[in-house]
């Protein structure tokens, strides 16, 4: 058993699609999330300013003396989770590997799509992943360098045309392969799973990144004799820039109102 919180970090509200799950099946667990909304969007950047990032991002977190780091966020998980990991003490896990499990057991006819940021695709981390799970599986993958925006400005819901838009334009040169599974393989993309479903169909099997490392990372705890004991856990949440405006997002994504306020936190300082 261990008391301490859980940290779990993204470039902005995204990483909040994680943490639903986890209080979904671990309810008993502290969670401190950390949304880098003054940086926001990652998924543009070069995997050195993302490293630089997501060490600072990891050394705020781990000022509260978390027990274990979910890296919620599949930009940092894609391109600087292996150079964590190394220098962590701590257990840290990210959304790949969980998303393409996922994918792997629920593929039919091996053909896989990602969608994800362009960081993400640019660094092929689905792709070996996915090689080392099953060799046959041949992936498809499109980067969607609109979708964050759009989500972080409350653009996701069905019948937005300007999401609808941009969704079509992304989604249907994937759903001409015949793909029979898509991994959401960026945190902010469950926000738009209808508007997703709407142009891939229904025999596309949409695999939700967040939910699937939220899954792992209760077993990772599990295994290690980590897991928390108490009646109810809580949740509290930091961001880099305009917490009022994260506070306003975070319960669309949470389902559930928000239980306080966001705090601020200067990330330059980490
Ligand atoms: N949620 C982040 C991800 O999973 C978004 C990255 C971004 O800020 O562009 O990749």
């Amino acid at each position: 058993m261990d008391q301490r919180p859980i940290g779990v970090f993204d470039s902005g509200s995204g990483g909040l699609t994680a943490v639903r799950e986890i209080r979904s099946i671990l309810p008993s667990e502290n969670i401190i999330y950390f949304g880098d909304t003054s940086r926001v969007p990652y998924g543009g950047r070069s995997p050195e300013i993302l490293l630089h990032y997501a060490r600072q991002d990891v050394h705020f977190l781990r000022s509260f003396d978390v027990k274990a780091l979910l890296v919620a966020c599949g930009t940092v998980s894609t391109n600087a989770l292996p150079v964590l990991a190394a220098e962590s003490d701590i257990p840290i896990l990210g959304v790949v590997e969980p998303a393409c499990a996922a994918a792997a057991a629920a593929t039919r006819n091996r053909k896989v799509g990602l969608i994800a940021t362009s960081a993400s695709v640019r660094s092929g981390a689905y792709e070996r992943t996915l090689a080392a799970m099953d060799s046959a599986i041949t992936v498809y993958a499109g980067a969607c360098p609109l979708f964050v925006p759009l989500v972080e400005n409350g653009r996701f819901r069905p019948g937005d045309t300007v999401i609808e838009t941009v969704a079509r334009e992304y989604l249907t040169p994937l759903r001409d392969t015949g793909i029979d599974t898509l991994i959401l393989g960026c945190t902010h993309y469950p926000l738009l799973a209808e508007v997703i479903a709407g142009v891939m169909g229904s025999g596309v099997t949409l695999i939700d990144s967040g939910a699937s490392a939220a899954r792992a990372l209760r077993q990772a705890l599990s295994d290690k004799d980590l897991l928390a004991q108490r009646a109810s856990g809580t949740l509290t949440l930091y961001a880099s820039d305009q917490p009022q405006d994260f506070g306003a997002l975070a319960p669309q994504f949470l389902r559930r109102p928000l239980e306080g306020a966001v705090l601020p936190v200067d990330i330059e300082r980490y």
